[in-house]
């Protein structure tokens, strides 16, 4: 038993459009949850929910402040339309933008500064599970997290574990492996610091669906999870953040 609270974080990725935003405003109800829930629309919707009753969050953020940065945004602008989290690090995000481990943490340290969480991915591609070297990897994640931010900072994130090899694939990781890289991660946070990775929330996620979610989240560290594919869909949606209560 521990007294981390469950989340549920949905990643639309590029989905979506103003009837989502409506359709989840609206039909998502999140009082009879004991779960957080976060919804992660692209961020142009972010001002269009209205008398939603979960938090938003961006999928993405830049490490600077304002200033002339051509098509980014900052931490200030997605609080100013609604957000309380963003997602930072994503493994589409690390491979198709070349965001570096590094970067991720000094996103991560611009979210927490100014007042956002941070939801900070990490997880391996299908070859390192193959080789074995899957904490070695995870390890370097994790590291320049430690490296940058402060405890104070770090007791403040949350990190979602998302192997690669299960994310829209249908071919999620059991739940023994789950555990497994969880139990990793949350140790090497308490090496890190006593206590630190005790108390922060770590998520699963990689095709987490209505079916799967319950023995997943049961794991003992596995706190919740972040769901992309069955985050568009309202009822599915609704019954993994009933899984995590
Ligand atoms: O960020 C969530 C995501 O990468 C998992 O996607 O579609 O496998 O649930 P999906």
């Amino acid at each position: 038993e521990n007294n981390r609270i469950p989340m549920v974080a949905g990643n639309w990725k590029m989905n979506g459009d103003r009837y989502l935003v409506e359709q989840f405003s609206k039909g998502l109800k999140t009082q009879q949850l004991t779960c957080s829930v976060v919804i992660c629309p692209p961020s142009v919707y972010l001002p269009l929910f209205s008398g939603h009753d979960f938090s938003l969050g961006a999928q993405n953020v830049s490490h600077l402040e304002n200033g002339a940065h051509t098509g980014e945004l900052s931490v200030a602008m997605l609080k100013e339309v609604g957000s309380s989290h963003v997602i930072v690090g994503h493994s589409e995000r690390r491979e198709s933008q070349q965001e570096s481990s590094e970067l991720v943490a000094k996103k991560a340290q611009q979210a927490v500064e100014h007042g956002l969480v941070p939801i900070i991915c990490v997880g391996e591609p299908l070859d390192v599970r193959e080789q074995q070297t899957v904490e070695t990897y995870i390890a370097e994640q994790i590291n320049a997290l430690t490296d940058l931010l402060s405890v104070e900072a770090l007791a403040q994130c949350v990190i979602a574990y998302e192997p690669i090899w299960a994310i829209g694939t249908g071919k999620t990781a059991t739940p023994q492996q789950a555990q497994e890289v969880h139990a990793f991660i949350r140790r090497t946070l308490n090496e890190h610091a006593a206590g630190l990775g005790d108390g922060m929330r770590l998520l699963y996620g990689g095709s987490v669906k209505a079916d799967n979610a319950k023995e997943l989240f049961s794991q003992p560290d596995v706190d919740g999870g972040l769901i992309g594919g069955a985050s568009l869909k309202l009822e599915d949606f609704i019954a993994i953040c009933q899984a995590a209560n």
